[in-house]
């Protein structure tokens, strides 16, 4: 990166003399000293985003320049060189995806958070052979909201996730449409995916098996900074990491309005100074930059220093399996630089977004416990004894059930729990409170040790007898050996 830096600068400064040379005919000026300007920071990469209802998607290899020396070996679709666009979708809209693998490798594409047929899905049996073309189509018919695809493939959902695969789905929807908040994308509505990578001397991604990066990258951007308008900002922030959940706060421990969870808005802002993010969770976040002097700036911080323990990132090791140089410590997530309001700069937080109605605990007509077992001494972490079984069902629900599903975690470390197909709300932790970033519509949970945390969901619209949906703790290595299991919807 610092490479990038000084190469930039000699664009610049080559760029200038040229110049020059045009429009002065007399003396070549000297070298203008601008090194005093450079910072650490790169500029945050934004995704480019894809609208209408034929999204085409490729998977690819690709290299990005992040550290000095080699480039590092990357996965990207359409050409870039780490993640992939933005696809922009409305609520109600058919739509088609086209995905061509150009990997040498199988893949899969799956759309998380979206409620459509199991086939579509995504998940580990929709398999896209390398040089094939896969082409789900559905309806969309979640929530206005932050959604987002990744690869899917049992055994390789951690590699593929680790060399960048995967995007931002957005959502819209004339609720949200109607509502006073930002939404120009790049500008004052910003996604961030949140991930860390271990790098080989090569300067090649670390595949091995291990929790936690050793640096972060946000959009795949190392050490990153962005110029935002003195108003209020939306960032959709997305945690695709291996294990590390982040505490996330602004480095002058100012309030901020959460709006959404993972499945979209909540009833109302809630002003919070903090929000925790399991992997695979998002949420909407609304910031107030209206009082920030042009020119000033502040950061979005992880404070993951003094966590409990089986937070992922919480252990004290800065190296190893469990270790990382980000671990039990606060550490800067995206450099913050105030600039001029835009027009039509939205000024004031809606004090209403929606009307949810959530499903209550007594709604539930079928109840099922699933047990995080396993884990211990070398073993793999499992669900209720059993490890993962391509062809195995382990569960089997009516369509239209209204259930309840308590996960019950025994053991040695905290998970983040995902199910396919629904949006389900969290209706009890035994450790505690709710908190509003997980208070409204949601598909993925952190859950604690020790912990036992209860969901309702009804699972309507889609059966198939032989197609399973999927459920499983989102950290992709943990759901790679195993702790994952499947769920028929029937009639
Ligand atoms: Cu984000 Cu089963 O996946
Ligand atoms: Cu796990």
């Amino acid at each position: 990166m610092l490479k990038n830096n000084v190469f930039a600068v000699f664009l610049l400064v080559a760029f200038f003399i040229s110049c020059n040379k045009d429009s002065d005919t007399t003396t070549p000026t000297t070298t203008p000293t601008t090194t005093t300007t450079t910072t650490a920071y790169n500029d945050l990469w934004i995704p480019p985003t894809l609208t209408g209802t034929t999204f085409d998607l490729t998977l690819s290899k690709s290299t990005k320049q992040i550290k000095t020396g080699n480039a590092t070996k990357t996965y990207g679709y359409n050409g870039n060189s780490f993640w992939g666009p933005t696809l922009i979708m409305n609520k109600g809209d058919f739509v088609k995806l086209n995905v061509k693998n150009n990997l040498t490798e199988t893949t899969t594409t799956h759309w998380h958070g979206f409620h459509i047929p199991p086939v579509m899905d995504g998940g580990p049996h929709q398999m896209i052979e390398a040089g094939t073309t896969w082409s789900p189509s559905f309806e969309v018919k979640n929530n206005a909201g932050t959604y987002w695809y990744h690869p899917h493939l049992h055994e390789k959902t951690h590699e593929q996730l680790t060399y960048g695969a995967g995007g931002f789905i957005i959502i819209k929807d004339p609720t949200e449409s109607a509502l006073a908040l930002p939404r120009t994308y790049g500008t004052d509505d910003i996604p961030l995916v949140l991930t860390s990578r271990r790098y080989n001397s090569d300067n090649s991604f670390d595949i091995t098996d291990h929790a936690y990066g050793d640096y972060m990258l946000v959009n795949g951007t190392a050490d990153p900074q962005i110029s935002l308008p003195k108003q209020f900002v939306r960032f959709r922030i997305l945690n695709a990491e291996t294990e590390r959940g982040y505490n996330l706060g602004f480095s002058d421990n100012r309030s901020f309005y959460v709006i959404g969870n993972d499945g979209g808005l909540l009833d109302a802002p809630v002003a919070v100074t903090r929000v925790k993010l399991a992997v695979g969770e998002r949420a909407e976040i609304l910031v107030d930059l209206s009082n920030d002097a042009v020119g000033a700036s502040l950061d979005i911080k992880a404070y993951n220093a003094n966590q409990e323990f089986g937070f992922g990132g919480s252990e004290p090791q800065t190296s190893g399996t469990f270790g990382s140089l980000l671990n039990n410590k606060d550490f800067s997530v995206l450099h913050i630089n105030v600039k001029a309001a835009t027009t039509g700069a939205i000024t004031a937080v809606p004090s209403k977004l929606t009307t949810n109605t959530y499903w209550k605990e007594s709604d539930a007509t079928t109840t099922r416990t699933i047990r995080i077992t396993g884990g211990q001494a070398g073993s793999a972490f499992t669900f209720d004894n059993n490890t993962y079984g391509f062809t195995t069902i382990n569960q089997k629900v009516k369509l239209n059930a209204v259930e309840k599903w308590t996960i019950v975690n025994n053991n040695i470390f905290g998970h983040s729990f995902h199910i396919h197909d629904i949006q389900f709300k969290i209706v009890s932790r035994s450790s505690g409170a709710i908190a509003s970033y997980e208070s409204g519509w949601k598909d993925t949970f952190y859950i604690r040790t020790g912990e036992t945390v209860s969901v309702v969901a009804k699972y309507d619209d889609f059966t198939d007898d032989t197609n399973p949906f999927m459920y499983h703790c989102h950290f992709p290595n943990h759901e790679d050996a195993g702790l994952m299991g499947q769920f028929l919807v029937i009639k």
